[in-house]
């Protein structure tokens, strides 16, 4: 019997309308336009409506890539969602919700949580499962509301995150060219406390005291995961690029978790990379954490820039601590 592998046939994402500018945050903490564009690259980012929840970011994300693949919802026989925001904590999964919601049924469904490296990670399982055989065509979708656990007077993190969703149908081939070709995916759990909600959960089930001290916002200790995230990214995407003697300059699209522009240019001048190589959504969406990766991917292929067969370089970080990078063609059609 031939080998099976994992490709990734098609991509789409969701932007919420409603932008948050960075003159919008100088109206609410204390903060400069200057100072997040100096420090962060980030001009605006785009937040969910009040009444609209990780799902309907993630569904519609999931529509579009369903359209776009080829496949049709009646053979996806998997569908994993990554969130931190999922619609509840803990049941029902945001993708039973989301499988729902798109009318696929009877099909296994459950979402994973990590963080900003929950696209990646997602791609593994997807790869994992394709590979032994036990699916063929796995729908992956990375979604947040991160608006929903940001404290807008906290100025260290509200400048951050934006909300949105991106998937991608993962699809069995015979056709190695087509493969995914490396994944690395790792975590440190020492370094929990970098970023951390720290309710509800059984740690801090709700309570009055949860209410009072605001332990349902994100926190993050910016400074030291800033510099562990330089170091663990450049360090992560020279492995993968040595183990498979890949030169960085033979890389079309390398796509890194958007958090900080100067993480993306530390890490793309580790690597000596030409400018036109970095694919940079920062300015605009923020950091939208397991959607940013995909939410990335979908712009350089509605804008005609990703074309079938091209090698994308994926690299992310986030709270756990988790990392991931993934070495893989893009084996859809392209859109222009
Ligand atoms: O997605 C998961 C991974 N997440 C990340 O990778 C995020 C990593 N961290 C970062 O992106 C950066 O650390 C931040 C953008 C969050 C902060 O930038 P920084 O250069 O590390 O600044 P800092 O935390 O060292 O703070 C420098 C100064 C401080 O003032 P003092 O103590 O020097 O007087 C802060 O209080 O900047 C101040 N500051 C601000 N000033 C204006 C912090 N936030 C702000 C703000 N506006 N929003």
């Amino acid at each position: 019997m031939s080998k099976i592998y994992a490709s990734f046939k098609s991509i789409g994402a969701y932007v919420p309308e409603r932008i948050l500018s960075n003159s919008d945050l100088e109206k609410m903490v204390d903060t400069t336009d200057e100072w997040i564009i100096k420090r962060t690259g980030i001009k605006e980012r785009h937040l969910a409506a009040e009444d609209e929840v990780t799902s309907d970011l993630g569904a519609k994300a999931c529509a579009l890539a369903l359209s776009r693949s080829g496949v049709s919802k009646e053979e996806i026989d998997l569908v994993l969602c990554a969130t931190v925001t999922p619609d509840y904590f803990n049941m029902p999964s945001t993708a039973c919700v989301i499988s729902d919601k798109l009318g696929i049924r009877d099909v296994q469904a459950f979402d994973i949580s990590a963080a900003c490296s929950g696209f990646v990670y997602l791609l593994s399982v997807a790869k994992a499962f394709i590979e032994s055989g036990m699916k063929k065509n796995v729908l992956i979708v990375g979604a947040e509301k991160f608006s929903s656990i940001v404290d807008y007077t906290d100025r260290n993190t509200c400048i951050l995150f934006g909300d949105g969703a991106g998937a991608a149908v993962i699809s069995a081939t015979t056709d190695k060219e087509e493969g995914i070709i490396d994944l690395h995916a790792s975590a440190d759990g020492a370094y929990a406390d970098f970023l951390v909600t720290p309710a509800p959960g059984t740690v801090n089930p709700v309570s009055q005291k949860v209410i009072d001290q605001g332990l349902n916002f994100v926190q993050m200790k910016g400074n030291e995961t800033f510099k562990l995230a330089v170091k663990t990214l450049t360090k992560d995407v020279k492995e993968i690029l040595a183990k498979n003697k890949i030169n960085s300059n033979d890389i079309p699209h390398f796509i890194p978790h958007q958090a900080n522009y100067r993480i993306i240019k530390a890490v793309g001048d580790a690597l000596k990379m030409k400018e036109e190589q970095v694919v940079l959504t920062v300015d605009k969406y923020g950091n939208t954490s397991a959607a940013s990766i995909p939410m990335a991917i979908n712009d350089i292929w509605e804008s005609g820039r990703l074309q079938t067969g091209e090698l994308m370089l994926l690299d992310t970080f986030g709270g756990g601590l988790t990392w991931a990078s993934a070495l893989l063609p893009f084996s859809g059609k392209a859109n222009k």
